[in-house]
């Protein structure tokens, strides 16, 4: 691949569109024709980008995207994004203005939200919002009949607001058992009993519901973790109506060789040494790019084969031990495939002992993401020297 220069360390990030491409399709195969798809790109689309990935998605016939903040639905507009968006988490009611001025759906799930924010709601101006159900989440949400009822009232008779969506979300779709989907899903039911009109989306489904719960799509779902490519947890692999196809892979270049004698140590805490002459292999990579310190004892691919991260992961870089001499330069992958093997992102949550979501999130900003579209690079983006978007608001 030849790129001009867009970044200058040999690590990155790539980000195979036509496969979150496929993997949207494939989801509005298994869905009803009349259920929408609204798709999960907050946190920058879990770590793979939002911009890049919202653009696929809704090209792949996702109808909207949700966030979980203000800001970050801000910055899909300013990118051009006009579909539909839905921040899910709280905004401050003194901001409904600046939703409205960007065409952005906000969550409600109280009656004093509703009055602050109607001061902040211009003459000719319209606030659309979904009103979020606590079924047994416990995180934000009304949780009875009659606050679900008093905001719907006073959503109707203000002209400041526009009630376009009701929903919840689930606590265990990704287990096995599905007793507690059923009990918050029979919550719900009941809490909609008392809506004099139903709004246009009606959702509780995340990617866990939308694959395998057909009596949780209401109108739309809200889908994810698996639009990525990856399982919403190792219980429901087996349980997936389709394979999915992972979107991100990670890669870097061996910067350093060396050959070390018997007794050698390597990293901080000089915790490992070699055993017999071992070629010792450095690569640029570290804890601050979100390749964590428990990954000391990983494997990597190399020239296809396993090979294991010796020594204490630094910050910015990390040894590996290889059976042979390699070339400076050589192709490292940490996450995706060479040749016959494969390192998959669950593999790295596993040996963390944490779940995909969090690996991918946290693959920080530092690293450069190539975006591919029909195996060619199309886009490359390098946060570190990408122009600042910052605007200078007032910080409280
Ligand atoms: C409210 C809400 N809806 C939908 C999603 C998407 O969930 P998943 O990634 O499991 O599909 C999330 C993700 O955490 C969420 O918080």
């Amino acid at each position: 691949m030849e790129l001009q220069k867009p970044f200058f360390r040999d690590t990155w990030v790539e980000i195979n569109l036509d496969n979150v491409a496929y993997n949207i399709i494939q989801l509005k195969k298994h869905l009803p024709d009349d259920v929408s798809v609204f798709v999960a790109v907050k946190a920058n689309a879990y770590g793979h980008g939002d911009i890049q990935v919202a653009r696929t998605a809704i090209e792949s016939g996702a109808e909207g995207l949700a966030v979980a903040f203000l800001d970050e639905a801000i910055r899909l507009r300013k990118h051009g994004i006009t579909s539909p968006i839905l921040v899910l988490g709280a905004t401050r009611p003194k901001d409904a203005n600046i939703a409205i001025e960007h065409n952005i759906t906000l969550t409600v799930f109280s009656m004093d939200w509703l009055l602050t924010a109607e001061d902040y709601v211009g003459e000719d101006q319209e606030l659309k919002l979904h009103i979020k159900c606590d079924t047994g989440m416990g995180r934000v949400g009304v949780r009875s009949q009659s606050e679900l009822e008093d905001i719907e009232r006073k959503i109707s008779q203000s002209k400041s607001f526009m009630l376009e969506g009701v929903f919840t979300h689930f606590a265990t779709s990704d287990e096995v058992d599905d007793d507690y989907v059923q009990e918050q899903l029979k919550r719900f039911n009941w809490l909609l009993q008392v809506l004099k009109s139903k709004p246009k989306y009606i959702h509780t489904a995340n990617s866990g519901a939308s694959l395998r719960f057909p009596e949780s799509y209401f109108n739309t779902v809200r889908f994810g973790i698996a639009m990525y490519g990856l399982s919403p947890s190792k219980e429901m692999v087996p349980l997936l109506p389709y394979p999915l196809k992972e979107v991100l892979s990670l890669h870097t270049r061996v910067v350093h060789v060396k050959k070390l004698d018997a007794g050698e140590k390597i990293s901080y805490g000089a915790t490992y040494e070699t055993e017999k002459d071992e070629w010792i292999i450095t690569l640029p990579i570290g804890y601050a790019d979100g390749w964590l310190r428990g990954l000391q004892g990983q494997e990597v691919l190399i020239n296809g084969f396993r090979a294991p991260i010796v020594g204490r992961v630094c910050m910015d870089q990390c040894m590996v031990k290889v059976p042979y001499e390699v070339e400076v330069g050589t192709k490292v992958t940490l996450i995706g495939k060479q040749g016959d093997e494969c390192i998959s992102v669950d593999e790295i949550a596993e040996r963390l002992d944490t779940i995909n979501y969090e690996i991918a999130c946290l693959l920080s900003p530092r690293v450069p993401r190539i975006y591919f579209k029909e195996n060619e690079p199309i886009e490359v983006v390098n946060q570190l020297l990408a122009s600042s978007d910052f605007i200078n608001n007032d910080i409280e």
